[in-house]
């Protein structure tokens, strides 16, 4: 697969007008999230629909295939709604968070310096690395694509086989060793949560290269090796991913098992400075686990 237009699925019109119909009225984030909450999303009508059960076996076979999938045609109103419907294609229960919220809103921002919105380029990672069982699946929606694109504000994503396949035979076998044979810390600074063990395990990843420093540093030992590490890890990585441009309502549903993802450099355009910015701005959610075939 390349970034070109193929890689992404195209929602059919039935698909795209009955989810318009439950995303785009004014409160509908707030109204699916509520539905999450109380465990009757499931019951909406559009999910028995014959439309609905295409649309998603197609998804499905994307996501089998590649360990994400990419999705163009739902709108980008209400701060993301579609995404949450778009999860449940794959995902079998949505991550709730405080609040009865299941998206949060990031927007890129050239006065700050946090990992989530800065428009530095961000490292390779899983998503909740540090929790106990991390979230199978991470939904990225787009809902102002950044000035650059696709110059910038790429997503990029790389599959786990594909990264072991590249440590078989490059000449980084320690970094293959580091994933795999070693064990190791990772601390959220923000959450004081931690997690020991090897990063990669019966097939699937947990990995933040921040969250490895965290650890390493507060334990006292020297950065300087798993440096070494996180930086061929980054490199083959970027070498085997695949960049994503995502326009306004795009959308990629990527295994946070199975894949690691990574934002580019982002770009910004000032409106009236220093308050008033066009960057990048997504919805992101998450699925605990996948959902089982039927
Ligand atoms: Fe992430």
């Amino acid at each position: 697969m390349n970034n070109s237009d193929s890689v992404f699925q195209m929602v059919p019109p039935s698909v795209v007008n009955a989810v318009a119909k439950i995303c785009d009225s004014k409160g509908a984030l707030t109204r699916l999230e509520g539905l999450v909450v109380s465990h009757q999303l499931e019951a909406l009508p559009l999910f028995q629909t014959v439309g609905w059960a295409r649309f998603r076996d197609n998804v499905r076979h994307d996501y089998e295939s590649h360990d994400f999938v990419a999705i163009r045609g739902f709108s980008a109103e209400q701060g993301g709604a579609a995404l949450l419907v778009a999860l449940r294609t794959i995902g079998e229960s949505l991550r709730t968070f405080r609040g009865g919220k299941v998206v949060k809103h990031f927007k890129m921002s050239p006065w700050t310096r946090e990992l989530s919105h800065t428009l530095r380029a961000g490292e390779f990672h899983t998503d909740h690395s540090t929790q106990i069982c991390p979230p199978a699946v991470t939904g990225i929606q787009c809902l102002e694509p950044d000035p650059g694109t696709p110059k910038s504000g790429l997503l990029w994503i790389a599959r786990l086989s594909d990264l072991l396949e590249h440590f078989e035979t490059a000449d980084c076998k320690g970094a293959g060793r580091f994933l795999m044979d070693e064990e190791t810390t990772m601390l959220s600074d923000r959450s004081s949560s931690s997690w020991t063990g090897n990063l990669v395990s019966n097939g699937t990843i947990r990995y933040h290269p921040e969250t490895i420093r965290a650890a390493a540093r507060r334990s006292g030992n020297s950065c300087k090796d798993i440096d070494k590490h996180i930086s061929a890890i980054e490199n083959a990585a970027l070498e085997r991913a695949i960049p994503l441009a995502l326009n306004r309502g795009d959308l990629a549903l990527i295994s946070n098992h199975r894949a690691l993802h990574r934002r580019g450099k982002s770009s910004v355009v000032f409106k009236n400075y220093p308050t008033e910015f066009e960057s990048r701005r997504v919805a992101v959610a998450h699925a605990t686990k996948e959902r089982r075939h039927t």
